[in-house]
């Protein structure tokens, strides 16, 4: 799905475990493991064990089928814990696991406080919750406040009668110029994020809802105290049940303009109005996404999640925003204030989103991160179900698997906490349906052939190179990729050069070495347009120099000091650093092949 089109878009302290050896890695070179444990968090920070973490977002559907049904399901989840302890994730994101008709693959929630059948039982529930505490592995729910199913009790109420309690739980309205024996217009030409008209007419009591996304999915209406109160009441209800916080669904969406005016029609380079890809005229949603009222919930959300003591991780429960906002100061907004906080961890969509592999937008949209959050901590994130993966928005079909080193080493090697999609570590690729009848995804349904939905994102995780891919011993809800003969965990296990070692050792360099769990992000050699480099710096610690070609050609790079580089030093110790890199023989000239990584501990 294009970004565009979807609004609704983790310090440890380490000391004692610190400097792990990770000097000598030949080629992009594996040393041997540290303890998986030694990687996690010390006691002496769990406060803050979401400063510099690692999340994983795991899409259940597609991840593992343990009943052999062709759907992926928890207790498959459970069976893979220990490969994701040795990659270094601390926290799973788990997409919806509710009850849900599945229009929208669990995002139309039909009850808050259980499990869908298909993917299991509370009891598989509570056991994968405790298996992830053994490996130190925080599960964080997905919490989806701005609709339900359109078959969630509440909304059945709500559409019985204009007089149920509960008719005010939803945003109804009449329509325009709606008479005895004609529905009318919608109440005005607001656009769903999923194609048409934003506003369903219910024929029973002759009024229209909205929708922000399909018409399966009724927006709530959060000037209710009581849509709030009810959702005090399931956020607990998981606290209390063990999962470490929240990833917050279309956050930015709760609020509708009150006025319901038109939204305006947006034009293009040459003045005119044009299309999207559901054949809708192109509008901005200024009035219903990113009203402030939004930041007054999270705030109240956030009193609640720090309200409820943790029951089976010690430490700060976190809440992440699924945050596609335009600027970054509207990202510094979603962070609230040392008084009213807010989210500890919006993700940063701003950097993962580029598109495009350009070293100047890098750089400038990295730089914002650093410097204009106000000491918070980004959540950086290249990749999610949503949207297509890297090969197909940075790729060049040549050099995916170095270009996914590169995208990876900004994900991994800047300051703060990292997220990622299961998959984006084999270098699993786009895949998306090639017939209109196969599509499963309805918004592929709507919006194709331009927009083909989101289906090439969500295959089947490929974990060997068996008829399935070791996902399943059915044939999957979605085909897998004739890819995974050589794109699986099992190959690229055996392979110390592999996508899947590298994501290993930049996590354990990003997890132990002692700079890279706090110390500032500064930007080198920044007129350079073809190659990032960038320090890791905190004073008391040995400064790493990090070296990104964008290109396809080789590049060499001045990283030495002088008196316009924070550079403190000429020569380097090699921690880690792509096939091909040779260890320089000083910083003034550090040579990169293409898409070539090169990262040094500056003596
Ligand atoms: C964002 C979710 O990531 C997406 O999958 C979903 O369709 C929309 N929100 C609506 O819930």
């Amino acid at each position: 799905m294009n970004q565009k089109n979807l609004t609704a878009g983790l310090a440890l302290g380490l000391s004692s475990v610190l400097t792990l050896g990770l000097a000598a890695l030949p080629g992009m070179g594996q040393t041997p493991h540290p303890a998986p444990s030694a990687m996690h968090t010390s006691s002496t920070d769990l406060e803050n064990w979401w400063k510099n973490a690692v999340i994983y977002e795991i899409y259940p559907r597609s991840f593992q089928d343990s009943n052999g049904d062709g759907i992926g399901d928890l207790n498959g989840i459970t069976s893979r814990l220990d490969y994701l302890q040795k990659l270094g994730v601390e926290a799973i994101w788990l997409s919806p696991i509710y009850p849900s008709p599945q229009v929208d693959f669990g995002y139309d929630i039909s009850d808050y406080e259980g499990i869908d059948p298909q993917y299991g039982t509370m009891a598989d529930f509570d056991r994968l919750v405790a298996e992830a505490k053994k490996r130190d592995i925080r599960i964080v729910m997905d919490m989806v406040m701005n609709h339900s199913s359109d078959k969630h009790a509440w909304f059945e109420e709500s559409r019985s009668s204009r007089k149920n309690p509960k008719r005010n739980w939803y945003v109804w309205k009449d329509g325009k110029g709606e008479t005895a024996t004609s529905k009318g217009e919608p109440p005005n030409n607001w656009q769903s994020d999923f194609g048409h008209s934003a506003w369903e007419w219910d024929e029973k009591t002759r009024q229209y809802y909205y929708h922000k996304f399909y018409i399966q999915q009724p927006d709530f209406n959060w000037n209710n105290p009581e849509v709030e109160k009810a959702f005090d009441g399931i956020l607990k209800f998981w606290m209390n049940k063990g999962v470490a916080g929240f990833r917050f669904d279309a956050i930015t969406t709760l609020f509708e303009d009150p006025n319901w005016i038109d939204d305006k029609e947006l034009l293009d380079k040459d003045g005119k109005t044009y299309l999207n890809d559901y054949g809708d005229v192109s509008l901005d949603d200024a009035r219903t996404n990113n009203l402030p009222e939004v930041n007054r919930v999270v705030e109240h959300v956030r009193k609640v999640e720090d309200s409820v003591k943790p029951n089976v991780f010690p430490g700060r429960r976190v809440m992440i925003g699924e945050t596609y906002v335009p600027t970054i100061k509207d990202l510094l907004a979603m962070y609230g204030t040392t008084d009213k906080p807010e989210f500890q961890l919006p993700m940063d969509t701003q950097v993962g989103f580029i598109n495009k592999l350009d070293v100047a937008t890098f750089r400038s949209k990295l730089n914002d991160v650093e410097t204009k959050i106000d000491g918070n901590i980004p959540l950086l994130v290249f990749d999610n179900h949503d949207n297509a993966r890297i090969d197909a928005r940075y790729g060049d079909g040549v050099h995916d698997t170095a270009i996914t080193r590169v995208i990876s080493t900004m994900l991994f090697a800047s300051r703060g906490s990292a997220l990622f999609y299961n998959g984006a570590e084999i270098g699993m690729k786009t895949t998306p349906p090639t017939r209109k009848e196969d599509v499963k995804d309805p918004v592929g349904l709507t919006g194709w052939p331009k927009n083909k939905g989101r289906d090439g994102e969500r295959t089947p995780m490929q974990w060997d190179d068996s008829t399935y891919a070791g996902f399943s011993t059915a044939a999957p809800w979605l085909p897998v990729p004739s890819n995974k003969d050589t794109i699986n965990v099992k190959s690229e296990e055996a392979d110390p050069d592999s996508l899947l070692n590298w994501y290993e050792s930049l996590i354990r360099l990003k997890k132990t070495n002692p700079v890279f769990i706090h110390g500032e992000n500064v930007m080198l050699d920044t007129e350079n347009t073809k190659v990032l480099s960038w320090l890791r710096k905190e004073p008391g610690k040995q400064a790493v120099v990090v070296s990104v070609n964008f290109t396809a050609e080789p590049q060499t790079v001045n990283l030495g000091a002088t008196s316009a580089s924070e550079t403190p030093g000429h020569h380097a110790k090699t921690l880690l650093k792509s096939p091909g890199v040779a260890d320089p023989e000083s910083l003034e000239n550090v040579q990169l092949p293409p898409f070539g990584v090169y990262i040094g501990e500056v003596e």
